[in-house]
C-alpha cells in the first residue's frame, strides 16, 4: 500500500516521542489472524495479550473486515448530533445484553474518557460530596482525572490535578493485609473498607469505582461473595457503585460481563476494549432510573464513530455465532488446570488466578515468604517472543510480578497446548538460572 525503506522506518522510530507502555518491542507487525500475529519476517506468535486485552474475537476477523469494508463506502465520520443506523442498532443491542436495569448507553473513544463519563454520571446523581472512592491498585486510565484514581505514586507529577480520592484496600486473598484466610475471614476486608469510609474520610464518597477483577494492578480476583458484599456496603452508605468492565466485559471471564458472573449489578458500568471488534469504542451503561447526561456534559468529536459501531455489532454477532463464551470457559479451564499442575512443580509460581481467559500467574522468590519476584515476568516476555508466544505482564502497578495469559477467545486447544509447552520451557529456564 505504501512504499518505504528500512531507513524510513528507522527515521520514524527516532521521531516517536514515547506514548507507549513500558519498553518498546521492536517487532514490526505484518498481519494477524485469529489468535496469531505475524511479524514482517512471517514469524508467527500466539498473542496472549490480545493487544491490551482488546481483541476477543481475534485479529482481523473476516466478518469484521467484510462488514467494515462494505460500510465505509457509504460514510465514515458523522457528528454525534446525527442518527446513524449502526448507532441505533448498537444501543438497542447493548441495552439488551446489559445486566439488570442498565438500559442507558453512551459512547466515548477511550477507556479514560469513558470512565470520566461514569464518574460524571455518578456526580450528577449523587451531589452529596466531591470524593470518589476507588480500590488500591485499581486502574482506570491516564487522563488527568483518571490518573489519580489509578496511580497514587508520590512522584507522579500528574496527580497534582485531581479531585479528592479515597482509596480502600481491595480483597486480595493471596496477600491478605489482615493476615486472614478465606472463607474463615468472613470477608473482614469489606467490613474494614466500610469502617474506613465511615470513620476515615472527610466526607462520604458519592461513588465507589472499581474493576470487578483488577487487571493492570496485578490481576486480583475477588473471592465468592465479595462483590455482593461491596454492593450491600454501597447501598448502606448511600454511595453509587461503578464497575469498570473495560477489561472484564464482553466475554473475557466466560460471561458477557463480570457483573453476570458474580451476580452483582452496579449502578453504572464502563465498557470498551473488546466491544469495538478491533476498532476504538468505549462507553457507559447505567440504570435507566438515574439522571442522564445534560447536553454538553459528555461528548467527543468522534465518540459515535459509525465504523467502530459496525465493527461492534459484528463483534457481538461473532461472539454469539462462534459460541465464544463457551470456548472462553473451556480454554480458561484448560489453562488454569495445566498452570496449577506447573505450580506444584516450580517454587516460584506463587498463585494462579482466573477465571475464563483472564489468567494471571503471580511470581515469587519462594512460596513461603511470597516475596515478589519482579525479574521473572521480563524473562517470560523475552523468551516467549523467541519461542513464538507473546506473554503479558503487570509491571507498572503494585508489585510488578505477574505474568498474564489473556489470548483472544478464539484460541484453539492446539494453540493453548503450545502456550503451555512454551510456558513450561521457560519455567525450566528460570529454575536452571536459580541453581
Ligand atoms: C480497567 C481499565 N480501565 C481503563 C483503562 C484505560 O483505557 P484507555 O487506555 O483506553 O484510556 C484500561 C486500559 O488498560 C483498563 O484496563
Amino acid at each position: 500500500m505504501f512504499k518505504y525503506t528500512e531507513a524510513d522506518l528507522e527515521a520514524g522510530r527516532q521521531a516517536l516521542g514515547g506514548g507507549g507502555v513500558g519498553n518498546p518491542i521492536h517487532m514490526v507487525i505484518d498481519h494477524g489472524e485469529g489468535a496469531v500475529l505475524y511479524d514482517k519476517n512471517q514469524k508467527a506468535y500466539i498473542d496472549c495479550t490480545s493487544q491490551a486485552w482488546s481483541l476477543n474475537i481475534g485479529h482481523s476477523h473476516p466478518k469484521v473486515v467484510a462488514n467494515v469494508s462494505e460500510f465505509i463506502k457509504n460514510y465514515s465520520h458523522i457528528r454525534t448530533s446525527f442518527e446513524t443506523v449502526p448507532k441505533l442498532l448498537l444501543s438497542k443491542k447493548l441495552a439488551e445484553l446489559a445486566p439488570g436495569n442498565l438500559k442507558k448507553v453512551a459512547y466515548a473513544l477511550s477507556g479514560s474518557d469513558a470512565n470520566e463519563g461514569s464518574v460524571k454520571l455518578a456526580m450528577r446523581n449523587n451531589p452529596s460530596s466531591n470524593t470518589l472512592a476507588v480500590m488500591m491498585d485499581g486502574y482506570h486510565g491516564r487522563s488527568l482525572a483518571m490518573i489519580n484514581a489509578s496511580w497514587p505514586h508520590p512522584n507522579n507529577r500528574f496527580t497534582a490535578w485531581s479531585a479528592p480520592i479515597q482509596r480502600i484496600p481491595q480483597g486480595y486473598c493471596y496477600r491478605c493485609p489482615y493476615r486472614l484466610s478465606y472463607p474463615g475471614c468472613k470477608l473482614a476486608c469489606v467490613d474494614y473498607a466500610k469502617e474506613l469510609i465511615v470513620r476515615g474520610a472527610s466526607e462520604r464518597p458519592y461513588a465507589l469505582m472499581m474493576e470487578p477483577m483488577q487487571g493492570n494492578g496485578g490481576m486480583v480476583e475477588y473471592p465468592e461473595g465479595y462483590l455482593p458484599a461491596i454492593r450491600k456496603m454501597c447501598d448502606e452508605l448511600g454511595m453509587l457503585l461503578i464497575f469498570d468492565e473495560i477489561q472484564t466485559g464482553f466475554g473475557r471471564m466466560g460471561e458477557w460481563f463480570a457483573a453476570d458472573l458474580y451476580k452483582t449489578t452496579p449502578d453504572i458500568m464502563t465498557i470498551g476494549k473488546a466491544l469495538g471488534g478491533g476498532f476504538p469504542l468505549f462507553g457507559n451503561l447505567w440504570r435507566s432510573d438515574l439522571n442522564t447526561f445534560s447536553p454538553g456534559d459528555h461528548s467527543y468529536t468522534f465518540a459515535h464513530f459509525p465504523v467502530s459501531m459496525v465493527a461492534a455489532l459484528t463483534f457481538i454477532e461473532v461472539m454469539e455465532e462462534e459460541n465464544l463464551l463457551e470456548n472462553c470457559r473451556k480454554m480458561g479451564g484448560f489453562f488454569t488446570r495445566e498452570l496449577k499442575k506447573l505450580q506444584d512443580q516450580y517454587d516460584f509460581i506463587g498463585d494462579v488466578r482466573g477465571p475464563g481467559l483472564m489468567i494471571a500467574i503471580e511470581m515469587v522468590k519462594d512460596k513461603v515468604s511470597k516475596e515478589p519476584d519482579t525479574d521473572i515476568p521480563d524473562v517470560f516476555i523475552k523468551e516467549g517472543l523467541d519461542r513464538g508466544v507473546i506473554f503479558g505482564e503487570s509491571k507498572y502497578l503494585h508489585l510488578g510480578n505477574v505474568v498474564k495469559i489473556k489470548p483472544p477467545l478464539v484460541i484453539t486447544e492446539q494453540q493453548a497446548t503450545q502456550v503451555i509447552e512454551v510456558f513450561k520451557d521457560i519455567c525450566d529456564l528460570v529454575k536452571e538460572s536459580r541453581k
